[in-house]
């Protein structure tokens, strides 16, 4: 949450600075700011509540030069999204401004501290604290800007990524990091600070990730990294594997219609290279095999959408591997007090890899002795590193703040997961296991020929957009298929939408069902699940009878559940354990065209972000 842009350099600052925050506002849209040294070394500020358009208008009407610079957009914690709380903050003096992305959770001490010597506070903000630290540690210090913001972060709790500038030292930036992300981006005689590389990736691909407790300098040569205590650290070098063009709409008119089509991709590029001869192989494994075959419990833990793909992996885990697994929403888990120990395997499903409560499960496992295996999308963040095993999926960033292609590589990165654990374990041979690999990976041509039959949707879609709610029913893997799709619904559409076993119907959610009510039925295959097919049928003419309008996902050739459907959007007959990649995919089509015909902004829903970094 909150994105971080820093420069330093030959260009002018604002242009870089402005341009990276516009690369970055899927992290937040609350408010919006920028600091610029000028040339007489004067800090230039500019900040103003809501999306960067505003920011532009405060900006287009003044003159701001310089080469050293940096940018926020907020996802607000502490204090309303109002201007006087946009980053960023500075010190009474104006000599110091800081942008923050986390939570600092002693504030409250802190600025009664500082209130006490008699600083007088401009915002409401937790972050505005470590402005006025900072200059009170330069006045002490004799005005080693490093040292004052590395003696400030040992004074914080919770989780910050600060970036700081100093109008003593106008060529430089200091930044820190703790539980939130930083990377430096390493350019010709000029240097880059973002909150995730998009930030730069139009200037640089050589980028540096910034480990846990760390402090970077940045100036127009390079950068010097040092922990809390000044200790000098390497930094991790890694060069970005796709480019801007990966990062801009493409001529769609949302990213995340773009991140949609980009799903056959999404799921090949995931695949490929994980099956070397007959056997799956892992992107970092720091587990060996005994260790995977001692395996007697999994835990999956994530959040939101990934949580859903982590239910679609348990059943394809348990059928291979015959292991049982739990899958339990990270906020939770961590809080209770799960039996684990060395035999437990957690797998954490994060496409960001930042996000805080799968971070804190992935500890908790850990300290419980648990050996940990992320499911990430995002190369060297702090969930893969902290894990024991990586497996990344290859879907490139994805900008839309509703998780889409990412979803389909989770789904099947867990799937291969579960072949991996079976292979360990000896429960499948080695062709079936590259039996199922090739099943898969016939899978991403199905999700292109979804896509070609997904226009219907968008007609279906306009003609439901003024419904109060809509319903969503699934049974097996077709469950979370259904939760995914009220997700997705609730998150860009505002509408109210739940996802229920259909199983469940007759327990107390029929009593919903009302004349005209659209309810979602993901049905599964006649062939592969011939009893949950009849089941489902008997469902459908249950709720049709009651007056549900019902909009039925069903396999090519599934003349039985045109019988009581309202409309039947078909995909293609793929295996049951795989079908969630296709039915998925009109579900995403069918929120993102109702949220269009409401009027919203399908890339940034309210109050929404796309890195939950805080709690
Ligand atoms: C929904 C969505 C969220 C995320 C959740 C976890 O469309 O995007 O529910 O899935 O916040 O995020 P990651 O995968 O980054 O841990």
């Amino acid at each position: 949450m909150c994105g971080i842009v820093g420069y330093v350099g030959p260009r002018p600052a604002l242009e870089v600075v402005v341009e990276g925050l516009r690369r970055l506002e899927y992290r937040g849209y609350d408010s919006s700011g920028v600091a610029i040294i000028g040339p007489d070394g004067v800090l230039q500020v500019a900040k103003k509540a809501g999306r960067i358009e505003n920011l532009d208008k405060e900006i287009a009407a003044r003159t701001i030069a310089g080469s050293t610079g940096m940018g926020h957009t907020r996802w607000a914690t502490h204090g309303a999204p109002t201007d006087r709380n946009a980053h960023p903050h500075l010190d009474a003096q104006d000599r110091v401004a800081v942008v923050h992305n986390g939570i600092i959770e002693n504030f409250m001490v802190l600025r009664a501290e500082l209130e006490a010597s008699g600083v007088e506070f401009a915002s409401e903000t937790d972050s505005e604290v470590v402005a006025h630290l900072i200059a009170a540690e330069l006045a002490r210090n004799g005005g080693d800007f490093p040292d004052a913001v590395r003696a400030v972060c040992r004074r914080l709790d919770g989780a910050f990524t600060l970036v700081t500038l100093d109008t003593s030292c106008p060529g430089s930036i200091v930044a820190a990091r703790r539980n939130s992300p930083l990377v430096v981006g390493v350019g010709k005689g000029e240097t880059f600070l973002g909150s995730d590389v998009a930030a730069f990736i139009e200037f640089t691909r050589d980028a540096v990730e910034l480990g846990q407790d760390q402090v970077v300098v940045i100036t127009r040569d390079g950068y010097e990294i040092t922990d809390f205590t000044g200790e000098p650290v390497n930094g991790k070098h890694f060069h970005i594997d796709w480019d801007l063009s990966a990062a801009e709409k493409g001529g769609y008119d949302y990213f995340m219609l773009k991140e949609i089509e980009e799903q056959p991709a999404a799921v090949a590029d995931t695949l490929r290279g994980h099956l070397v001869g007959a056997r799956i192989v892992l992107d970092e494994q720091r587990l060996d095999n005994q260790e995977l075959r001692d395996v007697d419990k999994v835990f999956v833990v994530a959040c939101g959408t990934a949580y859903h793909a982590g239910l679609i992996g348990k059943q394809a885990i348990e059928h291979w591997t015959r292991i049982p697994v739990e899958v339990e929403m990270a906020s939770e888990f961590r809080y209770r007090d799960p039996v684990l120990n060395r035999q437990t395997l957690v797998v954490a499903i994060s496409q960001s890899g930042e996000t805080a409560d799968t971070l804190e499960a992935v500890r908790h496992a850990r300290q419980q002795g648990a050996r940990v295996l992320a499911i990430c999308n995002t190369n060297g963040a702090q969930i893969p590193r902290e894990s024991d095993a990586v497996f990344y999926t290859h879907a490139g960033p994805e900008i839309g703040v509703a998780a889409t292609k990412t979803f389909l590589a989770q789904i099947a990165a867990v799937e291969l997961v579960g072949l991996a654990l079976a292979q360990a374990r000896g429960t499948k041979w080695g062709d079936e296991i590259a039996g199922e690999f090739e099943e898969l990976a016939k899978i991403p041509a199905e999700i292109a020929r979804t896509l070609d039959c997904v226009q219907d949707v968008r007609a279906l879609a306009r003609d439901i957009a003024s419904s109060k709610a809509v319903l969503f029913l699934g049974r097996h893997v077709g469950f979370p298929v259904a939760l995914e799709g009220a997700l997705k619904l609730k998150e860009l559409a505002y509408m109210h939408a739940e996802g229920f076993p259909a199983g469940e119907l007759k327990h107390g959610p029929i009593a919903l069902i009302e004349d005209g009510l659209p309810v979602v039925v993901v049905m599964p295959s006649p062939r592969g699940r011939p009893l949950l097919h009849q089941k489902m049928l008997s469902n459908i003419a249950e709720i049709a009878a009651r007056g549900a309008r019902t909009i039925v996902i069903a396999e090519e050739g599934d003349t039985a559940a045109r019988i009581h459907a309202a409309h039947v959007v078909e995909v293609p007959a793929v295996p049951t354990l795989y079908s969630p990649l296709v039915t998925t995919v009109p579900l995403q089509v069918l929120a993102a065209e109702i949220a269009q015909a409401r009027g919203y902004d399908v890339d940034k829903p309210r109050n929404l972000a796309k890195s939950v970094t805080v709690e």
